[in-house]
């Protein structure tokens, strides 16, 4: 319980000295792309590897549930690619990423 503790509150502390800080935030759901390391194969608004889709223009081939669907998909089902399962991943998180990729269109 007390190791639960000390992690929630390491997460929670950074984002309180942000959120106090006159400097722009990012968008939490870009940092998540960030952290995850979806660039690693995909150009996210010209920024990124070529390994696979450009996810800039994904917003007009898919929806936030397909996009959201995709990416919980069991990696041994993808019929194309490499890309792994991000299912584990709480519900909000999947949500803010399909959100942001489908708006930047
Ligand atoms: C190891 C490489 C890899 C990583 C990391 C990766 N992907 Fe993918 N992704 C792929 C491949 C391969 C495909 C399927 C083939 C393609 O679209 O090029 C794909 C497909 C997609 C598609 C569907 C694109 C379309 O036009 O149909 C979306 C959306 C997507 N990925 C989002 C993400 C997000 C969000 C992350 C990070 C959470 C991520 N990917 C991380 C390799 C990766």
């Amino acid at each position: 319980m007390k190791i639960f503790l000390i992690l929630v509150l390491c997460g929670t502390l950074p984002l309180a000295a942000v959120a106090a800080d006159d400097t722009p935030q990012i968008d939490p759901a870009l940092e998540l792309i960030q952290v995850l390391g979806c660039k690693g194969c995909h150009i996210i608004n010209g920024e990124g590897g070529s390994l696979a889709t450009d996810l800039t223009q994904v917003g007009s081939r898919l929806t936030v549930t397909q996009i959201k669907t995709l990416l919980t998909a069991d990696a041994s089902t993808r019929t194309e690619g490499f890309m792994p399962s991000y299912d584990s991943l709480p519900k909000q998180d999947l949500q803010r990423i399909s959100e942001y990729l489908y708006n930047l269109r």
